[in-house]
């Protein structure tokens, strides 16, 4: 933070003078107090999209989900405004494996609810170049009076943000399922859009799909009417109509279409509640309860950080070979079911995907170098509702837990990802997901906090919301408003925070706020006296502790234990059939790891049954370490693969390659 005042002592005694009382205030008042060295911070590398030129302000689609074919059919509907100046002569969307039959412009906007452009005309479009990463531009040529686009197309049956499940699949077995997983950058893969989290539309849907199914999307789904707004357009289809009238980046665009019940959470009841969860009817009622606590979650956050902006909370409970633990889809988190756990000890995620309606769909990462911004806030203020809603002890568990996940991935990261804002120009976006932007960036944000003090911390991040509300903001924009409330009036702070330090060096810097917790400190001490061997498997109250405590036992154990070892814990705690998917899954590895046999029947069931790609990652990672274990992976795989989702394959696949990602 100096540095850039260091600089002045060369100039004239003037100048020197003149900007003494701003360095010392922070800096020039014009330049940023913390400069980071990026000339422009909104350019996404990730986007061929010129929103300087034409930019998108809603999306309208109108889509035949086809389970036979597994594609998506129909039209997008685009309201675009033009930059300053006479208009360009063509806009550039994101595409990805998509095939694009017609593309049309209006004269007048066609995207608002009810209200259909009047005439259309057909348009000259092109598409460039796959690129591996980005995909295709589609270019559309336009006059300068066009204020929408129109283009009818199709998904391919590989779209990778889709996964289109057999009724095997699915808890009920005896209907398909589809969903969507837009982010990072796979949008693009089922609609043709500006797919860029700087730029922000709002939406709405006709989705037709076939009876018995239900349609519903990160939007004003109303759960009480089964066919909400639509109507039955003819006897064996459906309509489902959706409106997201808030602007939201493309990547919390969302749709799941599947045999789906629904069940409020809300203790208001009825329609007068806002929460709710969705799940196929078999899955509804564990559902229910281990989620009960939705409601006081989303209040917990209103009283501190400012109101729920979104109508309804609701969740969508997706079959077991969703890539990811959850996924913040406005108005419906999309979660995995490995999380119902049967005792709530897994519920931080709906913490973490509920926060996110503050940081990351309220403001937003404007590219995929802020990344930090939506996920390092967002696991901020997952635990201050832990902390709220189970207590400072369970918090500062998930805290340590965090963190020891951090230290252990940096092991294995280069320097260059270990910095907040990770330049990922050329890279798959997908390259960001790592513990950095969560572990670090919310060491970071609890760092501030306890040199500030919370009620300070507080105002400023309910200011920070309500400020950049419905906005794209970069870490530069962060920065600026960090300096603002802080920094500038107390120059003592830079020396203890080194800010520039956090968000552009690698590793952990001094004076961090490292969490402790004495409940786990405990339980390490346990594990240390049952690897020395001074006290029996049966001896440890596992079985009485919560499923934090039993991962930081598992994980605090030597890297090797011999079989014996590996067989008094099984025997003891269970593990092998273990119903809790982290205790399950830290088990498996540590069995992979041990060449522990008795598990490997479970380890094929797990990796066949779960497709979550934090669980099956490493435990593919483990296994290619020996050919026995290599012959193992391959083996399941082949089972397993036609069940993942494509982007779980790519990483699989790039594990069973050798490539490791
Ligand atoms: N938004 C993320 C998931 C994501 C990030 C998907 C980047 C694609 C690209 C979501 O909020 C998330 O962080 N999910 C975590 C769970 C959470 C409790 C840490 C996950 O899925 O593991
Ligand atoms: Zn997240």
């Amino acid at each position: 933070m100096r540095a850039p005042c260091l600089k002045l002592h060369l100039a004239p005694l003037a100048i020197l003078a003149a900007l003494a009382c701003a360095c010392i205030c922070g800096c020039s008042p014009k330049g940023p107090m913390f400069p980071l060295d990026n000339p422009a911070p909104r350019a996404d590398t990730h986007s061929y999209a010129k929103p300087e030129e034409w930019k998108m302000t809603r999306v309208f689609l109108d889509l035949d989900v086809d389970f036979h074919r597994k594609v998506l059919r129909g039209t997008a509907l685009l309201d675009l405004e033009h930059g300053p100046g006479s208009p360009a002569a063509a806009v550039i969307l994101d595409t990805r494996a998509l095939t694009v039959e017609k593309a049309e412009w209006s004269a007048s906007q066609g995207a608002k609810p009810g209200a259909e452009a009047e005439t259309w005309s057909d348009a000259e479009f092109s598409l460039g170049p796959d690129d591996p990463i980005l995909g295709a531009p589609l270019r559309i040529e336009l006059p300068a009076e066009a204020r929408a686009v129109r283009i009818t197309y199709e998904t391919s049956p590989g779209a990778v943000a889709l996964q289109w499940l057999e009724p095997a699949q699915t808890a009920g077995k005896k209907q398909p399922f589809l969903f969507s997983q837009s982010q990072a950058i796979q949008a693009r893969s089922w609609i043709p859009l500006q797919d860029s989290p700087g730029i922000r539309v709002t939406y709405g849907a006709k989705i037709r799909v076939p009876r018995p199914l239900r349609a519903v999307m990160s939007a004003d789904t109303n759960p009480f009417a089964e066919d909400a707004s639509g109507k039955a357009i003819d006897a064996s289809t459906l309509e489902f109509r959706f409106d997201q009238p808030k602007p939201i980046p493309s990547y919390l665009i969302a749709l799941a279409v599947g045999d789906l019940a629904f069940a409020n959470l809300d203790p208001r009841g009825g329609r007068q509640g806002r929460t709710g969860v969705y799940a196929e009817p078999s899955v509804l009622p564990r559902a229910a309860s281990e989620f009960a606590d939705t409601e006081k979650m989303v209040e917990s956050i209103e009283a501190r950080f400012g109101p729920y902006r979104w109508g309804r909370y609701d969740l969508l409970i997706l079959p077991p070979s969703f890539p990811f633990g959850g996924m913040e889809n406005p108005c419906l988190t999309f979660a995995t079911p490995t999380v119902i756990a049967g005792d709530k000890s897994l519920v931080s995620l709906v913490a973490h995907e509920l926060a996110h309606s503050w940081s990351g769909n309220l403001v937003t990462n404007a590219t995929w170098r802020d990344f930090w911004l939506n996920e390092g806030f967002t696991t901020y203020l997952e635990r201050r509702i832990l902390e709220d809603i189970y207590g400072k002890d369970r918090a500062d568990m998930e805290a340590v837990l965090g963190y020891r996940t951090l230290l252990d991935e940096m092991k294995t990261l280069p320097e260059k990802d270990q910095i907040l804002y990770v330049d990922l120009k050329g890279r798959d976006p997908d390259d960001g997901f790592t513990q950095v932007p969560y572990e670090k960036g919310a060491l970071f944000l609890r760092t501030i906090e306890g040199a500030v003090g919370r009620e300070k911390f507080d105002a400023f991040l309910r200011s920070y919301f309500d400020k950049y509300a419905f906005q794209s903001i970069t870490t530069q924009d962060f920065l600026g408003e960090l300096a603002d409330a802080f920094f500038r009036e107390d120059p003592r702070l830079g020396s203890k925070i080194p800010v520039l330090a956090w968000v552009t060096q690698p590793g952990i810097p001094e004076g961090a706020a490292i969490p402790s917790s004495p409940l786990l400190k405990h339980v390490a001490e346990a594990a240390a006296a049952f690897a020395d061997g001074k006290t029996q498997a049966a001896s440890v109250p596992f079985k009485r502790w919560s499923s934090l405590e039993q991962l930081h036992f598992l994980r605090s154990l030597p890297k090797g234990l011999d079989a014996a070892r590996m067989k008094a814990l099984d025997e003891a705690f269970g593990l092998t059939h273990s119903g809790n998917s982290e205790v399950a899954a830290e088990w498996l590895l540590m069995s992979v790891r041990n060449g522990y046999s008795p598990a490997y029947p479970r380890l094929e069931s797990f990796l066949i049954e779960v497709g979550r790609r934090k669980f099956i990652k490493p435990l593919y990672e483990e296994l290619v370490k020996t050919p026995e274990g290599r012959a193992r992976a391959l083996a399941i795989y082949a089972k397993a693969r036609p069940g993942y989702h494509p982007m779980a394959v790519a990483t699989v696949d790039g594990i069973l390659q050798g490539k490791g990602k």
